[in-house]
């Protein structure tokens, strides 16, 4: 069937009108080109037997939501979330060596999962630090996961993954140290070694930053994409805010601050360095 949505149709003057709540909300743009991606995320809620009957009748609920519920399974359904263990794996790489480099003389050590989705990311920077021998009570380790979705955030804390879902993302050593399986619903969880490494927490990139310790690398990948160029660039200077001199600032590899304004030194094109 492909992406050509069925029923109910999503009209341009309607479609501007979500973005911009959607936009308003969580600072995330999505380009008219997207139109088609929009209905078909919000397909599943609207039409003649579904809960709505019209997008316009969503968008009405939606701008009279009092819970906030709607609110929540809007921005969910509109942002995604894909993402898998061990991600672009030169990143890791980057985040081992930084750690045997610099890591050793830091008194603490503080990273950051910036957008961390279901936490395969996060995970893979902790397990990445255990691999290079970095752990407490010997230091003073601890990884922030963040990401603006509640629903993303709840499978992330309970570190629970389906061996049909990370199949070939990580080497069986890893599975074997890090997961316990259980062979009745073939679910692998994360233990509690590197689980303890992890905070999981809601957050807003588009708030203002409460952190009192800084970062020494924060992973800002593949989610960068979602803002306007002001936007990147207010994210941008708040990253610099919280991150240590010199600090690092990981982007996605298809990403890139070309035509961004930002006070970063690039050392490739998705690894940049605060600098004094
Ligand atoms: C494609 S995933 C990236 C996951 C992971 N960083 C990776 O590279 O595999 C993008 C994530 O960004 C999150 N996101 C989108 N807008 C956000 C915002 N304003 N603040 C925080 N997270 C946001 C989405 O919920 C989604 O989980």
């Amino acid at each position: 069937m492909g992406l050509v949505p069925q029923g109910p149709h999503l009209t341009d003057e309607l479609f501007r009108k979500m973005t911009e709540y959607l936009f308003q909300e969580t600072g995330i743009t999505i380009s008219s080109a997207k139109k088609y991606l929009v209905e078909y995320r919000l397909q599943k809620f609207v039409g003649p037997d579904k809960h709505f009957a019209s997008y316009e009748k969503l968008f009405h609920a939606l701008k009279h939501d009092k819970s906030g519920e709607l609110k929540t399974i809007f921005i969910n359904s509109l942002t995604t979330n894909y993402t898998f263990f061990f991600r672009e794996p030169v990143h890791f790489r980057f985040l081992a060596y930084y750690l045997q480099t610099y890591g050793k003389n830091q008194s603490y050590i503080r990273l950051w999962s910036a957008a961390c989705s279901s936490g395969e990311e996060a995970y893979s920077m902790a397990i990445t630090c255990l691999e290079q021998g970095f752990s407490p009570p010997g230091r003073d380790l601890k990884i922030l996961a963040s990401d603006i979705s509640k629903k993303v955030l709840s499978t992330a804390t309970a570190g629970v993954y389906h061996y049909s879902a990370i199949r070939g993302e990580l080497e069986d050593a890893y599975l074997r140290r890090y997961f316990r399986f259980n062979p009745q619903n073939k679910n692998f969880t994360v233990n509690d070694n590197v689980r303890f490494l992890l905070t999981f927490r809601e957050f807003n990139l588009m708030d203002p930053f409460p952190f009192t310790k800084q970062f020494d690398v924060i992973f800002l990948r593949n989610v960068l994409i979602y803002f306007s160029i002001p936007e990147k660039e207010q994210i941008l200077a708040k990253m610099w805010e919280v991150l240590k001199t010199p600090g690092y600032l990981v982007l996605g590899l298809s990403e890139s601050l070309v035509g961004v304004r930002n006070r970063f030194t690039t050392l490739s094109n998705s690894i940049y360095r605060k600098d004094g």
